[in-house]
């Protein structure tokens, strides 16, 4: 008696919960639906996430891409990712991550493109517009990274046109032989990525560094 009445109870316990009856179904629709729900709440985030492209979340985005990479540290500064450009400004040079320098510098470095360090560089006026608003969503003053607070801090005003007369870089590089640039292989304090094998992917870390001979 006392060993059916246990089974009952568990029988009518089982059906007031998730049980196998009419309940069932009801219960994993629900379930269903409100995984639905949350994927398409989580998808909906992340696209908005994406198509943010503001000066928060452009730091954000690059350390979940960074995940990825072998190397753990935050890069130092944002990559350059705009086929723009790499086109444009890739040309006759490394095309310099934008947070190296500051949004006043790109705005007269674009607009003093006619003399260009002593070449014209021309592109058009739509273009122009593409690239500036690339290089100032990205300037160290607007990219939260290490190595742009770092430039940032010894600014002090000026509007600079080289990333060689910043004076961070200057003192960071203060140590090295001046022989060492004039080798055909460098040419100058300007060409980044002889010597910092990560600056492609905005990592110029001391131990990515190689200096050819
Ligand atoms: C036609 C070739 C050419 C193109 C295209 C070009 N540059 Fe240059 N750039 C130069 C030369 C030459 C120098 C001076 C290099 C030197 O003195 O060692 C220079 C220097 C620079 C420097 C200073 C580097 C330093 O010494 O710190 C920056 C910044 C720069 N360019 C940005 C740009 C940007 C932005 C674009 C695209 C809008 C661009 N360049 C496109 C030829 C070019
Ligand atoms: C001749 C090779 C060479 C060239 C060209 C060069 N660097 Fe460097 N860079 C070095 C060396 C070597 C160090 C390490 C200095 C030290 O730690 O004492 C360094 C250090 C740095 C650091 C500090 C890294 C750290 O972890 O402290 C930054 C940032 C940097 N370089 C950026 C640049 C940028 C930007 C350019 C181009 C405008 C450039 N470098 C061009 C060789 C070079």
């Amino acid at each position: 008696m006392g060993r059916k009445s246990l089974q009952q109870d568990n029988v009518v316990d089982f059906g007031s919960g998730c049980g196998r009856t009419k309940k069932t179904k009801i219960c994993s629709r629900l379930i269903l639906s409100s995984c639905l729900l949350l994927i398409f709440a989580f998808f909906t985030a992340a696209a908005l996430a994406d198509d943010h492209e503001g000066k928060h979340d452009s730091h954000k985005k690059h350390d979940t891409k960074h995940c990825d990479d072998k190397h753990d540290d935050n890069p130092d500064v944002l990559p350059v990712t705009n086929p723009n450009y790499s086109n444009e400004c890739g040309a006759c040079h490394f095309a310099y991550p934008p947070g190296l320098l500051p949004s006043a510098s790109w705005r007269e470095i674009v607009a003093g493109l006619e003399n260009h360090f002593g070449e014209e560089v021309a592109i058009d006026t739509e273009s122009k517009n593409i690239l500036i608003q690339y290089l100032e969503s990205n300037a160290a003053d607007t990219s939260k990274t290490e190595l742009s607070e770092k430039i940032m801090r010894g600014i002090d005003g000026q509007t600079l046109l080289r990333i060689t007369e910043l004076s961070y870089i200057i003192k960071k590089h203060h140590d090295i032989e001046p022989s060492v640039f004039k080798r055909p292989s460098i040419g100058s304090l300007s060409n980044c990525a002889a010597c910092h094998k990560g600056a492609e992917t905005g990592d110029f870390d001391d131990d990515r560094i190689v200096m050819p001979k």
